[in-house]
C-alpha cells in the first residue's frame, strides 16, 4: 500500500542523522526582542481600531486571513496581517501548523503536480522517552526546518500536559507524568525548532489533562498540584527556551477558563516567569471573548469561542470597546506582544517557502529517534535479540495494521509508513505462510473510518482467530514467535477501561496464551510487540512470554525501528516516562477520572484532582503500591553498573536560591554488548512542615554509546529552583532545612539504592509568587500532599 523506502538511502541517511544529533544548538535567532517590540510599538500606535482587533481574533478555519502571503493548504490557521497603503504597513498574516509529532499539512493541492508531505516522526512520549534532550533538540531543528519549508512561521507544538492518568486521550502527544522530564524535552524540542527562525508554541496552558468535555470541564486543582506538577514543566520552557507563543486550554481552572485568568496568562506568565511571546487560545476555547483579551490572551483563535462566528467574534469586541468593557490601552497591550512574535516570522520577512524538506534525512532521523525511545521492557533468558540464522514466526494483525501516530492535529501525512511486517522482513527472516495469511486477512478484511475532525484516516481490521494446526506447525517449523498489537488514540476523546483499549482483547488475549504455549512447548521463545498509544493492562498476560517491547507509536518508520530492536542492530535505550501499573484502579486518579456531572444533567463538567501533587511514581511510591513496570524503567542487551555517586557541591546554604546542588556517578558497562544508559537522580527529602513524596526525579543523563567494559562519569545539577516545594500558604517557593537523600537509579524502584546524602541548614526561599494566584474556589478543602477532597 505504502511506497518503500530504498534501504540503502535510509543506511546513508542515518550516518547524517547520527551526524546531525552530535551537533551543537546553533539558536540563529538573533532577533533582538526589545527593538522588535519598539518596532511594534510603532506599528501599532498607527493602526486603526478594526485594524487592531483583527489581529486580536484569527480568521478561522479555511480563511488564509488578511494581507496572507502564499497559501499553504491544511494549516490549523492564520494570524490575520494588515495592509495598508495610508499608515504604509505591511504585515504579512502568519501561518500556523500542528502538531507534536510533526507538521501537520495537505500533502496535495488541486492543480499542482508538487506534494507537501512532512515527516511523521515518533509520538511525544516516545521522543521523552529516549531521555536525550539531544537526540530531540534535532527532531525539534528537523520539524523546524520543514516548517519552515512549507511557510509556516508557528509550530502548534509541544504538547506538554502532564499524564495524570492513563485514559487521557491525548496522553501520545504528551511527554511524561512527570514535570522535570516533561519539561527538559519541552526545552530541547523548543530550542531546536526555534532555531530556524519559525516560533513554537507550547500548549495547552494548563492542566488539560482530560478529552471527556474539554471545552466546558472545570478541573478543580490545588495551587501546590498546579504549581509542582502541572505548571512547572511550562515555567521552566517558558524561562530557558523563550518559546515565541503559548497556546492556552479548553478547559477551566478552578471555575474559569484559562484563557479567561489573568493570574494565569499575565500574573503568573508574564510577570513571575518573564514570558515575552504571544498568548492564543486553543481553537473555538472560552466562553467570554472580553475576558479572554482583558485576561491577557492576545489572540484568540480561531475566531470564534464556542463555535460563534468570526464575524460575531469581532462585532462583539467592536461592542465592548464602544462600551469602555476593553480600553485602548489592553487592545494596544495584546496587539504588541502579537506584532513583536509576528514580525520574527519568515512570512512577515517575506521569505517565500522552498517546499523542499530534507524528506529522506528527516526519516532516517524519524527511525533513529524511535530506536532511542523504544524500551524493552521484559527479556526472560535473552529472548531478544533474534539473530538472522532465526526463523520468526509473526502472529498479530499489528504488523500489517500498523499505527505510525494518533489521530487528529496531532498526525502528520507522511508519504510513507514502514508497517511492522516491512520491517521485519528487511531485517530478520519472517515466516512466509503466517506472513501471506497476515497480509491476504488484512486486505480482505480491512476498513476505514475518519476521527471526529475529519483530519485522520483511520484503519481498523479485526484480528483473525488461527488454528491450532496453524500455530502448531508454526511453533515446529519456526525458532521464536513475535506478537504485534497496535491500539491507536487521538483528541477529543478518552480512552476507556475497555477490551480493545486499555486491556486486551478476547482474541488478543487467546493468540498470546496459544502462542505460548505452543511455542514453550518446543522450547522456544515468544515476544510481544506493543505499537501503542499509551499504557494498558499487562499483568494478566506479561508472565507469559519471554519478552516484551514498548514501541509506542514510532512514527513513519515504525517497522524499521522495531526491526532495529528486535534484531539488535540497535541495543534499547530507551525508558518508560510512564508507569504501568498492576491495574486500572490503582492509578491514584482513577476514583474521580473523567470527572463527575456536578448538575445532573447526564454530562460531566467537573474533574476533581483528588491526587494533589502524588502524580504517578509520586503516588506509588509514596504509598507502596506494586506497579507494573515503574516510572523510569527500561532494560537493554547489556548490564550496567552504578558506582557509588558523589556530592561534588552544594552551594545552596551559601547562595541560597542561586545555589545549586552537584552530583557525579560512574556507569560501566558491564555486560558484552555496547549500550547506553540512562540515570535517573531522585531525591528523598527530610521531614518538613510540607509532606513530600516519597521520592522526586530531580535530574537525569544518558551515557554515550559505552563498549563492553567501558565507564562513563556523569555529572547532574540540581538548581535551587528545581528542588523546592510550593508553600501555598505564603506563595512560595522553599527548601526545607534537613538532610536529602539522592538516589542515582536505573529507575523509580530504588530499593536496592545506597542513597548518599546532602544537607540544608536553614530554610531556603527560592521564589516569591502571587499572592493567591490560581486560588479553589470557596468551599474546597485539600489534603496534605495537595489533593482535593471529594465526599
Ligand atoms: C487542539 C490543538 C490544536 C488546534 C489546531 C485543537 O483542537 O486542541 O492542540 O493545535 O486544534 O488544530
Amino acid at each position: 500500500m505504502y511506497p518503500k523506502i530504498n534501504k540503502t538511502t535510509v543506511i546513508v541517511s542515518l550516518a547524517i542523522a547520527s551526524a546531525l544529533t552530535g551537533c551543537a544548538n546553533t539558536n540563529q535567532d538573533n532577533n533582538d526582542q526589545a527593538a522588535l517590540q519598539l518596532k511594534a510599538q510603532n506599528m501599532v500606535s498607527k493602526m486603526s481600531t478594526d485594524e487592531k482587533l483583527n489581529l486580536l481574533v484569527g480568521p478561522g478555519y479555511g480563511d488564509k486571513g488578511i494581507n496572507a502571503g502564499p497559501e499553504v493548504k491544511g494549516t490549523a490557521g492564520y494570524i490575520n496581517g494588515v495592509n495598508n497603503p495610508v499608515s504604509g504597513i505591511d504585515l504579512t498574516a502568519s501561518v500556523l501548523a500542528d502538531g507534536p509529532a510533526g507538521i501537520r499539512i495537505d500533502p496535495k493541492r488541486e492543480g499542482d503536480e508538487h506534494t507537501y508531505y512532512a515527516t511523521a516522526f515518533p509520538i511525544g512520549v516516545l521522543l521523552a522517552s529516549s531521555w536525550d534532550p539531544q537526540v530531540v533538540r534535532t527532531v525539534g531543528n528537523a520539524i523546524g526546518q520543514e516548517a519552515k519549508a512549507y511557510g509556516v512561521d508557528f509550530w502548534l507544538a509541544p504538547g506538554m500536559n502532564i499524564q495524570r492518568n492513563p485514559l487521557n486521550g491525548r496522553n501520545f502527544e504528551y511527554y511524561s507524568e512527570d514535570p522535570f522530564v516533561t519539561a527538559k524535552i519541552a526545552e530541547a524540542v523548543t530550542e531546536g525548532a526555534q532555531s530556524n527562525g519559525i516560533g513554537v508554541t507550547i500548549k495547552h496552558f494548563v492542566a488539560n489533562n482530560s478529552e471527556t468535555n474539554r471545552m466546558t470541564v472545570n478541573n478543580i486543582i490545588s495551587p501546590r498540584a498546579l504549581r509542582e506538577i502541572y505548571l512547572r514543566g511550562f515555567e521552566n520552557t517558558v524561562e530557558t527556551a523563550q518559546p515565541w507563543a503559548i497556546m492556552t486550554s479548553y478547559n477551566k481552572v478552578n471555575g474559569t477558563y484559562t484563557s479567561q485568568r489573568h493570574d494565569l496568562v499575565t500574573d503568573v506568565l508574564r510577570d513571575e516567569w518573564g514570558f515575552k511571546g504571544l498568548v492564543m487560545s486553543d481553537w473555538y476555547a472560552g466562553d467570554n471573548a472580553v475576558e479572554m483579551i482583558n485576561a491577557g490572551n492576545d489572540e484568540i483563535q480561531p475566531g470564534g469561542i464556542n463555535m460563534v462566528t468570526k464575524e460575531k467574534q469581532l462585532q462583539h469586541l467592536q461592542k465592548a470597546y464602544q462600551e469602555g468593557k476593553i480600553t485602548d490601552e489592553t487592545i494596544n497591550r495584546n496587539a504588541v506582544h502579537i506584532v513583536t512574535q509576528m514580525l520574527k516570522t519568515p512570512s512577515a520577512q517575506h521569505v517565500l517557502p522552498a517546499n523542499n524538506p530534507d524528506l529522506a534525512t528527516h526519516a532516517a532521523l524519524s527511525r533513529y529517534t524511535a530506536d532511542q525511545g523504544i524500551i524493552l521492557l521484559k527479556n526472560q533468558s535473552q529472548a531478544l535479540p533474534i539473530s538472522t540464522h532465526e526463523k520468526v514466526a509473526t502472529f498479530g494483525i499489528a504488523q500489517q495494521l500498523t499505527q505510525k501516530g494518533g489521530t487528529g492535529s496531532g498526525d502528520v501525512h507522511s508519504a510513507h509508513v514502514v508497517n511492522l511486517m516491512e520491517g521485519l522482513q528487511a531485517e530478520l527472516t519472517v515466516d512466509p505462510t503466517l506472513q501471506r495469511y497476515y497480509q491476504h486477512w488484512y486486505h480482505t478484511n480491512r476498513t476505514k473510518t475518519s476521527d471526529k475532525f475529519n483530519i485522520s484516516t483511520i484503519y481498523h481490521c479485526p484480528e483473525p482467530t488461527l488454528s491450532a494446526k496453524q500455530i502448531n506447525t508454526a511453533a515446529k517449523d519456526d525458532d521464536v514467535a513475535v506478537i504485534t498489537i497496535s491500539r491507536t488514540a487521538g483528541e477529543g476523546t478518552d480512552r476507556t477501561t475497555k477490551k480493545g483499549d486499555y486491556q486486551l482483547t478476547n482474541n488478543e488475549s487467546a493468540l498470546i496464551s496459544k502462542v505460548s504455549m505452543a511455542f514453550h512447548a518446543q522450547g522456544k521463545q515468544v515476544v510481544v510487540v506493543l505499537n501503542i498509544s499509551g499504557v494498558i493492562e499487562t499483568t494478566s498476560w506479561k508472565d507469559k512470554v519471554d519478552g516484551i517491547v514498548l514501541a509506542y507509536l514510532p512514527g513513519e518508520e515504525s517497522g524499521f525501528a522495531v526491526a532495529d530492536i528486535l534484531s539488535g542492530k540497535t541495543n534499547p535505550s530507551g525508558k518508560l516516562t510512564q508507569t504501568f501499573p498492576a491495574k486500572y484502579s490503582d492509578v491514584p486518579s482513577a476514583k474521580t477520572f473523567f470527572g463527575k456531572d456536578t448538575n445532573g444533567d447526564g454530562k460531566i463538567d467537573t474533574n476533581y484532582y483528588n491526587d494533589g501533587i502524588l502524580v504517578g511514581y509520586r503516588y506509588y511510591s509514596t504509598n507502596n503500591v506494586p506497579v507494573s513496570f515503574p516510572f523510569g524503567y527500561g532494560l537493554s542487551y547489556t548490564s550496567f553498573r552504578y558506582g557509588t555517586p558523589t556530592v561534588v557541591e552544594n552551594s545552596l546554604n551559601a547562595s541560597g536560591a542561586k545555589g545549586e546542588v552537584s552530583l557525579s556517578a560512574t556507569i560501566t558497562n558491564s555486560g558484552q554488548v555496547a549500550g547506553k544508559e540512562v540515570a535517573e537522580v531522585y531525591i528523598a527529602a527530610p521531614n518538613g512542615k510540607l509532606v513530600k513524596p516519597k521520592i522526586e526525579l530531580k535530574s537525569f543523563a544518558k551515557t554515550a554509546q559505552l563498549a563492553p567494559g567501558e565507564a562513563q562519569t556523569l555529572n547532574f545539577t540540581i538548581p535551587a529552583k528545581w528542588l523546592a516545594s510550593f508553600d501555598s500558604k505564603d506563595n512560595q517557593w522553599i527548601i526545607e532545612p534537613g538532610q536529602y537523600q539522592v538516589y542515582v537509579a536505573p529507575s523509580s524502584n530504588i530499593n536496592d539504592i545506597q542513597p548518599v546524602p546532602f544537607t540544608i541548614n536553614q530554610e531556603v526561599v527560592v521564589a516569591k509568587t502571587t499572592p493567591n494566584a490560581l486560588a479553589l474556589p470557596q468551599g474546597y478543602t485539600i489534603n496534605k500532599t495537595g489533593g482535593v477532597i471529594t465526599h
